[in-house]
């Protein structure tokens, strides 16, 4: 069965579908550490990443088409899409064929993002360090205690400097909340990679940016192993 990381926040435009493409974008290149889902290696549909878009907007779609339309690692990942409960069979059908699954979920709580984390082995959180953020923060935190289970919460858009934000991780750091250790900068090569159906360990491999996401995409694989 294919490891399963999903990723959810109710709070629009937190950084879900960013890093959804970052670490699918690393891990299609990099696959040493993913753990294999060895029945299947021969499998010609086999792919070491599927990318399961749960939103109706279609942003992760999008990236993904614009990599295809470019001829990017074409062999390493592959796409499903769903809605309602759907999604169940979907998820269902990606364990089967891939080694590992990177789910992007919704702006909104929906049936399909209950589905996506009721299935995940972590669910990330992304999240930018301010009060409206850290309080919209609380619902999704709430949907994934119901379905009991792991969740890791990743500090996005981290300013290089700024008192608020300081305090504000400081604060959190202290609650024995699940905090990554990695943090994403507020970096616009993060945007500007994705254009071109990219990611950023693949475009800028040397910047920081690409450091953040190889840091947290380890920090990742340590706890689904
Ligand atoms: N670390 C970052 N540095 C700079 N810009 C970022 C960073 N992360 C995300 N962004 C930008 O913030 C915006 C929202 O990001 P993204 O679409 O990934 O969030 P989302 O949570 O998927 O949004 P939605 O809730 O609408 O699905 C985008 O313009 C994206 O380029
Ligand atoms: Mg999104």
């Amino acid at each position: 069965m294919a490891k399963v990381i999903t990723i959810a926040q109710q709070k629009g435009g937190a950084g879900k579908t960013s890093l959804a493409a970052h670490l699918a974008a690393y891990w299609a290149s990099n696959t040493n550490g993913i753990p294999k889902n060895g029945a299947i290696r021969d499998d010609p549909k086999h792919r070491s990443i599927t990318l399961v878009d749960l939103d109706p907007q279609g942003s992760l779609s999008t990236w993904y088409q614009t990599r295809e339309e470019k001829g990017v690692d074409l062999d390493a990942m592959s796409l499903r899409t769903g809605a309602g409960w759907k999604v169940n069979s979907e998820i269902q059908s990606a364990q089967k064929d891939s080694d590992l699954i990177i789910i992007d979920s919704p702006p909104h709580s929906e049936t399909s993002t209950r589905i996506g984390i009721r299935h995940a082995d972590i669910v990330v959180v992304p999240l930018q360090l301010s009060p409206m953020d850290i309080w919209a923060t609380r619902s999704t935190m709430d949907l994934i205690k119901k379905e009991r289970r792991p969740v890791l919460m990743v500090f996005n858009r981290v300013p290089a400097r700024g008192k608020l934000a300081a305090n504000l991780k400081d604060r959190l750091q202290g609650e024995d909340l699940p905090i990554a250790r990695s943090t994403l900068g507020n970096r616009t090569a993060y945007a500007s990679s994705l254009m071109t159906g990219k990611g950023v360990t693949e475009t800028e491999p040397s910047s920081v940016a690409a450091s953040e996401i190889r840091d947290l995409a380890q920090e990742l694989l340590k706890r689904i192993q």
